[in-house]
């Protein structure tokens, strides 16, 4: 019958057979649990034949591109490429207010690097002649996505905009490869688990590919993000530190683009103000903010506004979906 045991040595087959002796394979990588999953198990099948891509946008969270280094190259031995274009990304949302306009500048952008990146690993490959062409790219599409395709604000992100490198599939003729297709988000944390990925990776909540610039309200500075990093990174670790993370489905903080007045010593501050939020949904359609037990917020306003360096007040968002929706923006 069916199993997850079963799973794994079936689909490497696969993936050997399809990919042949000397095949190439790309792909991005973002450090959430399909893609890493994904990458983890081309690199069981294929071995450094799988070239790994992430993207640093600028807009991840604190130390994040070095953390998911760590963990899938030194953890899982994947073939990782990391592409700092935090400097592209940040001169392109310059003055840039607009939500939809953020996530359109990100996701192409996101392309264009991505591509970039690939034509880089593909010259590599061209001189060396026990390397074949890259003929595939590979996506950590699920099951839910694949019979009907969630859909996020706005049209030009019908599709999760950075898992789009469709521009690939034409220009480079390659043809796509999807591990996880048949399987659901519990069957690709289990696999994960029996891979061998780190138990706090597995389970960690998604993040979206625009990332802190839709969690800005405002135009995104390095300044901005720099605040919202650690606010973002006090919250998660002390939701951890109550043990809550697991029953929650995404916590994060959101800047907002207001400063309120506030005391330090016998000074008066004139500070921005955070937002914290946090939902428990089974399909991200429809959420409930979660019910924090008191002192654990007492704790993470007191952390925040102690730690944080231009934040003198924080909030707690009440707001269910509908009619708010998960993200600020
Ligand atoms: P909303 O705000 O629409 O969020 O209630 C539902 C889920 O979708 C994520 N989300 C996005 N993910 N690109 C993504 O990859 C996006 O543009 C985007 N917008 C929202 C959000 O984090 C939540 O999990």
């Amino acid at each position: 019958g069916w199993s997850m045991e079963t799973f794994i040595p079936k689909e490497i087959a696969r993936i050997r057979e399809i990919c042949g002796d000397k095949g190439q394979v790309i792909g991005a990588v973002s450090g959430g649990v399909d893609s890493s999953v994904a990458a983890k198990i081309m690199h069981e099948a294929i071995g450094d034949r799988f070239h790994a891509i992430m993207v640093d946008n600028g807009v991840l969270r604190l130390d994040e591109a070095k953390k998911v280094k760590k963990m899938l190259v030194e953890d899982l031995g994947v073939n990782l490429t990391v592409v700092d274009a935090s400097d592209l990304f940040l001169e392109r949302l310059q003055g840039v207010e607009d939500p939809e306009k953020k996530r359109k500048i990100i996701g192409n952008t996101f392309i264009e690097v991505f591509e970039a990146e690939a034509a880089k690993i593909e010259e590599t490959c061209a001189a060396d002649k026990s390397k074949g062409p890259i003929e595939w790219l590979l996506q950590g599409t699920l099951y839910p996505d694949v019979i009907e395709s969630i859909s996020f604000k706005g049209p030009s992100a019908t599709i999760k905009t950075h898992h789009n490198v469709g521009g690939l599939l034409d220009d480079m003729k390659l043809k796509l490869i999807e591990p996880l297709r048949e399987l659901f988000k519990d069957e690709v944390r289990a696999l994960g688990r029996l891979l061998g990925i780190p138990a706090h990776l597995v389970g960690r909540h998604p993040f979206p590919g625009p990332g802190l610039a839709i969690r800005i309200l405002g135009e995104v500075t390095r300044d901005q993000i720099k605040i919202l990093q650690l606010a973002d990174e006090i919250y998660i670790e002390e939701i951890r530190a109550a043990g809550l993370y697991d029953q929650i489905s995404q916590a994060f903080a959101a800047l907002l683009p207001v400063k309120a007045v506030g005391v330090m010593g016998d000074a008066r501050t004139y500070e921005q103000v955070v937002a914290l939020r946090a939902v428990s949904t089974e399909d991200f359609m429809t959420a409930d903010w979660f019910v924090f037990p008191p002192q654990v917020l007492k704790k993470i306003s007191s952390r925040i506004t102690n730690e944080v360096r231009g934040i003198n007040r924080v909030t707690y968002d009440i707001t269910s979906k509908p009619p708010g929706t998960v993200e600020w923006l």
